[in-house]
């Protein structure tokens, strides 16, 4: 974030409480609200204890609800058994069976719906089929699939049978996908042979293949949902189509009781150095904060129609769509494609044709929206909604109040919620029948989450407005456990900056002068881009595979649209291009990068230079390239540079 929108947050005064009506239908009232604090002050354990108690069905009660003998490898209601499917589905089956569970609409329109009943069938077949394929307890199974049903079907049958999912998002590319599978070692991969998106069939099982071509010897079989009738290879003894491996099964699938600290899933998020980490999530812990913050934070009534757009590649996707609603017993709308097809109505249209109450995106999606300008939205009955939610990084308050007065009518209270895939769940929100809401701010940490913004000293910062870390001081149960196969990686990462007391997230912060919380951005080399985290380091090595560069720098810089843009300098083997040349080599070296990573990496601007700026120590000057790819006046020292001329190159002026 820059200095500018660091200030206009500063001066950000306005502040807009819950309505009455809200309130008074509020599932959270602000007296409860006020107990559950109070509670969780007085004995955070026995908090968590009670509602892991309250809200989770438990095969086996636990006896511990806290180990902390391996901190910080936490482990939470271990001993205890329960099956995370069983929770979200069969539980319901009695009051709810006929209650949609999901509602779909395709990118063209085609539509479907579920009820408790039918998901917990598809789930249970799908589960019995995972099993005749050998798939038990604790393998690890790969997701590439489009956002349709069958995803979250997918997933909660791996949690049915106690099988670790890892989802990878379809717009990663197959060497993406390749890693992760490697890494995690897994044994089967769910892919379609496409989805739709942007008007187009992203072609999924041909990317797998390619994936699979190399090095993922642990991969035995490849089942292969049919979406797109695209028409794609099928390799004999390895890839069986959906229908085929369903085929023969009942929808009867007994649940698998794990230990609450078996692996849910494994979800892969960059870092500031080295590949993506596997992030992995539990059962138990994962599963009561999913649920909990669900109902706490969407207010979730049984007539609700709950929508979160992320896709389920990403963590938000995983604990808002295909578990914590589910968990809570609500129906929810899933949607396959892009915000723009047919036009930028497509989000108000189905709001309305399918009466969305509570709508749940990103900001970048709100400031794309925002520029068709007010008459799309206004030609949609937007009166449904009730709640309004944000997620994955700092809105500014200009999308914040387009958010409240053209989309939610002024009458819609708005969650901006903060957290991370690492914390899997929503950590600091307004409780929207309690907290009045500052436009930019994501108010105050819920109920027993510890949060506090200290000093490089780990000290609590004390004047209002001042910056410092993020950090959890107490541990939570859907925190991460570990970092799949580098438990080193983990400590060193989150907890060594202020030796092992506190969860550091990796986000700078300031708190008002009423104790609100308001995001400053990372503090490490992970850019923000539409959301979606990136480590700098994954950009440039991506970028140094091309056989033709050298070295490369990437940053982030202020972009409208996509919150931070991708800034790339690139040194070439020989000479840097010219005339025609340049625009080429520009195009081809993002279409690389995408290839490596996936379309979301590829940098917004390329500028080549001859040298990177370094200190004679042979640092890059970062600061320096932010500097210039902001289009800010240099202020800092220059004279440590060991050559001072490529000044020119880098400002593209030489
Ligand atoms: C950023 C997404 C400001 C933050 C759930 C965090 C936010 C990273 C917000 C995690 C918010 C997420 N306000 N910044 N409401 N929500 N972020 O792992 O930098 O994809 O560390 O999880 O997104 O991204 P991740």
């Amino acid at each position: 974030m820059n200095d500018k929108s660091i200030e206009s947050l500063l001066h950000e005064q306005r502040k807009f409480p819950p309505s009455d009506e809200f309130i008074s239908a509020a599932r959270l009232q602000p007296s409860a609200a006020e107990a559950l604090y109070a509670e969780a002050a007085a004995d955070h354990e026995a908090f968590w204890g009670r509602l892991a108690q309250q809200e989770i069905h438990w095969e086996t009660p636990f006896t511990d609800i806290l180990d902390a003998s391996d901190a910080p490898n936490y482990r939470w209601f271990t001993d205890g058994h329960l099956n995370v499917s069983y929770n979200c589905l069969d539980i319901h089956l009695a009051e709810r069976g006929d209650k949609a569970a999901i509602i779909f609409e395709g990118e063209g329109g085609d539509q479907r719906r579920l009820t408790y009943r039918e998901l917990t069938d598809a789930v249970s077949q799908f589960a019995n089929a995972l099993q005749a394929q050998g798939v038990s307890a604790g393998d690890r199974v790969v997701i590439y699939m489009p956002m349709v049903p069958e995803t979250v079907i997918a997933m909660q049958a791996c949690a049915r049978i106690g099988a670790i999912h890892s989802v990878v998002f379809g717009g990663f590319s197959a060497s993406s996908l390749r890693d992760r599978i490697i890494d995690a070692g897994a044994k089967l991969l769910i892919t379609a042979d496409g989805g739709f998106r942007g008007g187009h069939v992203i072609e999924l099982k041909a990317a797998a293949d390619e994936a699979l071509a190399e090095g993922c010897d642990t991969i035995e079989t490849v089942i292969v949902l049919n979406r797109a009738d695209c028409g794609v290879s099928m390799q004999d003894g390895r890839d069986i189509w959906w229908s085929d491996a369903i085929g023969g099964h009942t929808a009867i699938c007994e649940p698998v009781a794990v230990d609450a600290e078996h692996p849910l899933f494994l979800l892969y998020t960059s870092g500031s150095t080295g590949k993506p980490k596997g992030i992995q999530h539990s059962s138990g812990g994962y599963l009561l904060n999913a649920k909990l913050s669900s109902q706490w934070i969407f207010d979730l009534h049984d007539d609700d129609i709950f929508w979160c757009t992320a896709d389920v590649g990403w963590v938000t996707g995983h604990s808002y769509v295909a578990y914590g609603p589910l968990a809570a017993g609500a129906t929810i709308l899933m949607y396959e494609g892009a915000p723009t097809v047919p036009d930028g109505g497509r989000f108000w249209s189905i709001c309305q044709r399918h009466g969305v109450t509570i709508f749940y995106t990103a900001p970048t999606a709100i400031r794309a929206l925002m520029k068709f300008g007010d008459d799309i939205p206004a030609q949609y009955d937007l009166s449904k909604l009730r709640l309004l939610g944000t997620v994955g990084e700092p809105i500014n308050p200009e999308a914040w109040m387009w958010y409240h007065e053209v989309i939610g009518g002024q009458r819609c209270p708005i969650v901006d919620t903060w957290w991370q895939t690492e914390t899997g769940a929503i950590m600091i929100s307004p409780l929207p029948g309690t907290t009045p809401t500052k436009p930019g701010s994501c108010t105050k940490a819920l109920p027993g989450i510890d949060v506090d913004i200290v000093d490089e000293a780990g000290e609590p910062v004390t004047s209002p407005n001042e910056g410092g870390y993020i950090v959890i001081k107490k541990p939570w149960p859907s925190m991460l456990r570990t970092i799949w196969g580098d438990n080193d990686r983990y400590i060193e990462t989150y907890w060594e900056k202020f030796q092992n007391r506190y969860y550091v997230a990796g986000d700078s912060a300031h708190r008002d002068t009423d104790g609100y919380i308001w995001m400053m951005g990372r503090i490490d080399d992970v850019l923000n881009v539409s959301g979606h985290r990136l480590g700098t380091m994954e950009v440039e090595s991506a970028l140094v595979a091309h056989d033709r560069v050298v070295e490369s720098a990437v940053v982030g810089f202020p972009h409208d649209v996509k919150g931070e843009g991708i800034f790339a300098y690139v040194v070439l083997r020989g000479e840097r291009p010219s005339g025609d040349e340049e625009p080429a080599l520009v195009a081809e070296l993002r279409g690389w990068v995408g290839q490596e990573i996936g379309a979301i990496a590829k940098p917004d601007q390329i500028r080549f230079t001859e040298n990177l700026p370094k200190t004679r120590s042979g640092k890059i000057m970062r600061r320096l390239l932010r500097t210039i790819a902001r289009g800010d006046e240099i202020t800092q020292d220059t004279s440590t540079l060991e050559n001072e001329a490529i000044l020119d190159q880098l400002r593209g002026k030489g």
